[in-house]
């Protein structure tokens, strides 16, 4: 059973897959869709079975053409800044600081909004069809769901300027390219060899791995250092029930069968 509007959740051999459905529009991301998607994912991240969630767009089209252009088209200033607060906070750096991990799987347009929140997400995977660009200023306005911030983060200064200054499109082969994506598959493939990857995730000790997520973000937190993060995580690990199987099972001979606690 099915309750949202515009969200698909499926949950499979601790996987959730988590699909935009807003075919007609793309997928844009309107104010229904952001809170669904604050609700599905934190639902998954809360459900100790899901190892990892894939977010996805449906339709062969589009991953997220954006922003849903047709709600703020009349905003003021004020009402501006309080759309790119709150999604950034429902959504963007929800998602970013999930203890599960989140792949996006780019089944086609990611732009504005929509490469926003793959960034957003704690790797991406593409299909060959996707097209991928922050166009805003083609708008007359910035990325403002964090945009400005990620996307120099993974593709360095200058590519983000050009990106951002031209509104252009880059295909997924271009974003491989520029370390946007990790991965091109063909459209057929994508969800496939994102499980494969997701399975390969899952056997790990996930709790290991919300150490692992924290301590890489802590990287681009101002004024936090991240090795001392690092130091903090590395040590509390040790007081896992995970390290212990973890350890144990190899000094055995066999494999881990981490209880995630
Ligand atoms: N917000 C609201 N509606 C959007 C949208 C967005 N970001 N992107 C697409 N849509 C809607 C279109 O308005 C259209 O709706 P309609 O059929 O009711 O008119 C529908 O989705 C299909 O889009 P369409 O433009 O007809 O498809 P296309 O194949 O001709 O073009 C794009 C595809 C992606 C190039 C084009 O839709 C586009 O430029 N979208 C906006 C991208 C953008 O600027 N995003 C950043 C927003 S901040």
């Amino acid at each position: 059973m099915n309750y949202y509007e515009n969200i698909l959740v499926s949950n499979n051999n601790g996987l959730s897959v988590i699909t935009i459905n807003r075919p007609n529009k793309l997928n844009a991301l309107n104010k229904t869709t952001i809170e669904e998607l604050h609700q599905t994912l934190k639902i998954a991240d809360n459900d100790a079975d899901i190892k990892v969630i894939i977010v996805t767009g449906s339709g062969e089209k589009a991953f997220v053409a954006g922003a849903d252009i047709s709600e703020f088209a009349d905003f003021s200033v004020e009402e501006g800044g309080k759309l790119a607060a709150k999604g950034q906070k429902l959504l963007f750096d929800f998602i970013e600081n999930l203890s599960t991990p989140v792949i996006a799987a780019v089944n086609g347009f990611a732009l504005g909004g929509g490469l926003e929140l793959a960034m957003a997400c704690h790797f991406r995977i593409a299909s060959n069809n996707a097209k991928m660009g922050l166009p805003e200023v083609s708008l007359g306005v910035i990325p403002g769901y964090g945009g400005t911030q990620r996307l120099p983060n993974l593709v360095g200064k200058g590519r983000a300027m050009e990106m951002i200054m031209t509104a252009g499109m880059i295909d997924a082969n271009q974003a491989m390219s520029y370390g946007l994506v990790n991965h091109v598959t063909s459209q057929e493939e994508l969800l496939p060899f994102c499980e494969k990857l997701a399975q390969k995730i899952s056997r790990n000790s996930s709790v290991a791995i919300a150490a692992a997520i924290r301590a890489i973000n802590a990287n681009y937190i101002d004024g936090t250092n991240g090795f001392e993060v690092e130091i903090e995580e590395f040590g509390n690990c040790f007081g896992t029930e995970d390290f212990t199987e973890g350890t144990t099972a190899f000094l055995q001979k066999r494999k881990a069968d981490f209880p995630g606690r």
